[in-house]
């Protein structure tokens, strides 16, 4: 598998991401995306609020305000609890997180272990400094994640905001609001993408952990009486993942086990309402083009869950360097809500017309996926160096690709060929996302757009002078056939929606 290091090196020579501000110096945790990057990163996300909120009648979305209100972070628990612990040199000053080094050197789990355990571990397993190598590590005082700054001309305590470091506590603020608008009945969803910031004590591993990063959040809510109960779980029951539950972790288990979700419903290992958007999650993964053998779910164990968390299962990857979490999908029953009521004094429950009552819902699940942590995914899965072309191939399901189609005139010293590729890129172009390229052989211009993820190419010949047609390359089969120039929208429509298949054409 490619490392991560190598991904970066080719999403920075082709155009997908590059380091933030790099004529300065760049910052660590912060990344651009290029002209390929940005439409791909587009595309994720128009597919995920396309299924998430617009094919679904109990999903609505809303768009929340990054710099955020200080009382939304002491009533959510992100001031008192939204630390990691941190290790300094005490010769050079390097920061780095004491449970990444005990984890790095020691190979030892440290979910949830506190600054005197790590602080142990360290000392156990002589771990020095990653970067002068000294062994006067000190654990400090857990460092808040949070990202400060002040609203307006002054600078006092006053001013003082945050920018948000999840997406969730903006639906819970606007919960009301949303479910009244929307004349939302129980269950429903409140969905939202969006930046979110976490001052990391250390960025690492490319756009894994980033300082400025995208979620696409849901929050999922359920009458309290009825969150044992989901209407949508039997259409997955059949469904099949790689599982690893706590008790397996338990014993000492790091080895996921194939199961279908009617077995973890049976066992009693995971609530109706979890199951079903686990499975929904890794299906919608699945189906645009992420490998099912390189996902799994990750049930937390007790220490690690977060503090708002009753349950949090976790879709991992298996990235390059190991099972990393991809989204995680808490249950954070009434604990969010409740906690604003208390300190807003305002009413968050709403009216249930089924049960006649005011109750306060339950988030039976929380699907919290970063953005640019599946757009890694998509990049590895879809990532190949194809030695008979001896070139890269990105199999980009069509729906994601940042280039639907490029179009090309077989030679560009031929004035009747340009003018008809020009004629035919400039007509496609109105509906897709093209490229047109007359530069270099035919052969390097396939090339390109094969490492770009173009699913498509289409060459006007001399053939296609009088007859009016051209042909179409498919980018994975490298396959070729000719279609009529008026009917090529249409095909392309067909063929990226997935209604045709390219062997059907030849
Ligand atoms: N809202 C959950 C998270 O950001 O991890």
């Amino acid at each position: 598998m490619l490392t991560i290091d190598e991904l970066a090196t080719f999403c920075k020579r082709r155009g997908f991401v590059y380091p933030s501000c790099e004529i300065y110096g760049g910052m660590s945790g912060f990344f651009d995306y290029g002209p390929l990057g940005v439409e791909l990163k587009n595309s994720i996300k128009q597919q995920w609020w396309k299924s998430h909120v617009q094919q679904r009648s109990d999903i609505v979305g809303i768009d929340g305000s990054i710099i955020t209100h200080p009382k939304v972070w002491e009533a959510s628990g992100h001031v008192a609890n939204f630390t990691d612990i941190m290790a300094k040199c005490g010769k050079c000053g390097n920061s780095s997180r004491a449970d990444h080094l005990v984890e790095d050197k020691a190979k030892i789990p440290t979910a949830g272990m506190n600054t005197s355990q790590l602080q142990e571990l360290m000392a156990k397993h002589k771990i020095k400094c990653p970067r002068c190598g000294s062994d006067v590590l000190k654990i400090a005082q857990p460092f808040n994640l949070m990202f400060k700054t002040t609203v307006g001309p002054s600078s006092g305590k006053e001013a003082e905001a945050y920018l948000r470091p999840e997406t969730a506590q903006l639906i819970f603020t606007d919960f009301k609001l949303a479910q009244e608008n929307a004349r939302l009945k129980l269950p429903f969803g409140i969905a939202q993408i969006g930046k979110a910031f976490r001052n990391e004590i250390a960025p690492r591993d490319f756009l894994f952990r980033c300082r400025e990063f995208e979620q696409m959040e849901i929050e999922y809510f359920v009458h309290p009486n009825k969150i044992g109960k989901c209407p949508y779980v039997e259409e997955f029951s059949s469904y099949e993942m790689n599982v690893l539950t706590s008790e397996m972790q338990k014993k000492g288990g790091d080895e996921h086990k194939k199961t279908k979700v009617k077995e973890m419903l049976d066992k009693k290992l995971i609530l109706p309402w979890h199951a079903y958007w686990l499975a929904f999650e890794h299906n919608w993964l699945a189906s645009l083009g992420a490998k099912t053998e390189n996902l799994r779910i990750r049930q937390h164990v007790q220490e690690e869950k977060s503090h708002y968390a009753t349950d949090t299962w976790d879709l991992e990857y298996n990235f390059p360097f190991g099972w990393k979490e991809l989204e995680g999908i808490a249950n954070r029953s009434d604990y969010d809500l409740q906690q604003h009521m208390k300190a807003s004094g305002k009413d968050l429950s709403c009216f249930d017309p089924e049960t006649n009552t005011k109750v306060v819902p339950h988030v039976v699940a929380e699907p919290s996926l970063g953005v640019d942590r599946t757009f890694l995914v998509f990049l590895f899965d879809a990532y190949e160096y194809d030695s008979k072309r001896e070139n890269i191939v990105l199999h980009l399901n069509p729906k994601l690709a940042p280039i639907k189609a490029a179009v090309f005139p077989l030679l560009s010293n031929k004035e009747e060929l340009v003018a008809d590729a020009k004629k035919v890129y400039d007509e496609l172009r109105k509906e897709f996302s093209c490229f047109y390229d007359e530069n270099g052989s035919i052969g390097r211009r396939y090339s390109r757009m094969d490492e770009a993820g173009t699913p498509y190419c289409i060459t006007v010949d001399f053939d296609s002078l009088s007859k009016h047609d051209a042909t179409i390359r498919d980018r994975d089969s490298t396959k070729q056939a000719r279609v009529k120039i008026k009917e090529l929208a249409e095909i392309l429509h067909k063929l990226l929606s997935g209604k045709m298949e390219f062997g059907s054409l030849a």
